[in-house]
């Protein structure tokens, strides 16, 4: 039995039929037609599936979409503002850091949360925050180049605002 629920999606209100054991991931993909949160292990070991909940980094294949009523989500469709990239999708264009690109969408959300709380976090703290996230194709050298160009990006556009 399916049950009509709300959900808030990058500032959108998303009503949807859900079962009680529909994931978040699901009902994103599948129901809000956002296909951007990718499903990779389907078993929050690869974080290609994270959106923010309420500002926290979540794997949305193992929460339920119930769950999430009344709650804000973002995923990556969602980090981009007033229809400019972020800085990370810049950078990850121009440093060439997608591959199969599959897990890019996880990677990405991470980076937004990390950088909305620390601009300029040292190499050691991107790879903490970015632990939860497996790539197979790129090797990570590329994904963290991507990461320090966002932040020069960052600084430069603060820079023009002085
Ligand atoms: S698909 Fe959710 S953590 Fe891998
Ligand atoms: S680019 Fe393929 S998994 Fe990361």
């Amino acid at each position: 039995m399916k049950s009509l629920i709300q959900l808030k999606v990058n500032g959108d209100l998303f009503e949807i039929a859900v079962a009680s054991n529909r994931t978040l991931l699901e009902a994103l993909r599948y129901e809000c037609h956002l296909t951007g949160s990718k499903q990779g292990c389907d078993m929050g070991d690869c974080g290609a599936c994270t959106v923010l909940i309420d500002g926290v980094p979540i794997q949305a294949c193992i929460t339920l979409a119930m769950d999430c009523v009344g709650k804000d989500i973002v995923t990556v469709e969602g980090i981009a503002k007033h229809n400019e990239p972020h800085p990370v999708q810049i950078a990850w264009n121009n440093q060439g850091a997608s591959q199969c690109g599959y897990c890019t969408p996880g990677f990405m959300v991470v980076a937004k949360w990390l950088f909305d709380r620390n601009p300029d976090p040292t190499e050691e703290e991107i790879k903490t925050a970015l632990s939860g996230n497996i790539c197979r194709c790129t090797g990570y050298t590329k994904i963290i180049c991507a990461m320090k160009e966002a932040i020069e990006i960052m600084n430069d556009k603060q820079s023009a605002m002085k």
